[in-house]
């Protein structure tokens, strides 16, 4: 496991200045496309599940799709895309969310999934948090289980993690 996590560490590329200056942005291409680097990040975050695995992954547009289908796919379990707004057709929940500057929503379909349903949320990186908030609230209006909050990355230094307080916080990096 510690071989796998430090050839999946090896493989996110660390940008400066982008998207402005100050920011050091972490950049998960470089490991989207080593075959090997992505199939040991998919089973390092399948190997954390704790218990009665999920039923659904859910996954955060854009990056929460790439590895959110990919451990649905490996675990056998459905795939629940979360989309910016007016990018699903049926009805939806809506949550709003804080950006550095103004605010954004997310979007679930209504009837995406049963009551009481076994949910994990994937994303690529936790930085605030307000994704994952966002995305928890909506499993909450829809009656969800949460089971927990899976990340490859964490910033850890934005605190993000003592927020979210309802459903237990994975990551397989922290900086
Ligand atoms: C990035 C990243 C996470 C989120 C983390 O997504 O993929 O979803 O930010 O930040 P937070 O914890 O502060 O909310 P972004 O909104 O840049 O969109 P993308 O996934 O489409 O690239
Ligand atoms: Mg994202």
């Amino acid at each position: 496991r510690a071989a796998a996590l430090a050839r999946v560490e090896g493989l996110i590329r660390d940008i400066p200045d982008f998207p402005k200056p100050g920011i050091l942005f972490k950049d998960i291409t470089p490991l989207l496309g080593d075959a090997e680097g992505f199939r040991l990040s998919i089973e390092l975050l399948a190997d954390a599940i704790e218990g009665p695995g999920p039923e659904y992954i859910v996954g955060t547009e854009s990056r929460g799709f790439i590895f959110g289908a990919a451990l649905a796919f490996h675990l056998g379990a459905g795939f629940i895309p979360v989309r910016k707004p007016g990018k699903l057709p049926a009805d939806v929940h809506s949550c709003e969310y804080q950006l550095e500057y103004g605010t954004d929503a997310l979007e679930v379909h209504r009837d995406a999934l049963h009551r009481g349903a076994r949910t994990l949320i994937v994303d690529d990186l936790l930085a605030t948090g307000g994704t994952a908030r966002a995305t928890g609230d909506l499993l909450r209006r829809l009656g969800a289980e949460l089971l927990g909050y899976s990340f490859v990355i964490e910033l850890t230094f934005l605190n993000a993690r003592q927020q979210m307080t309802d459903a237990p916080v994975m990551s397989l990096i922290r900086y």
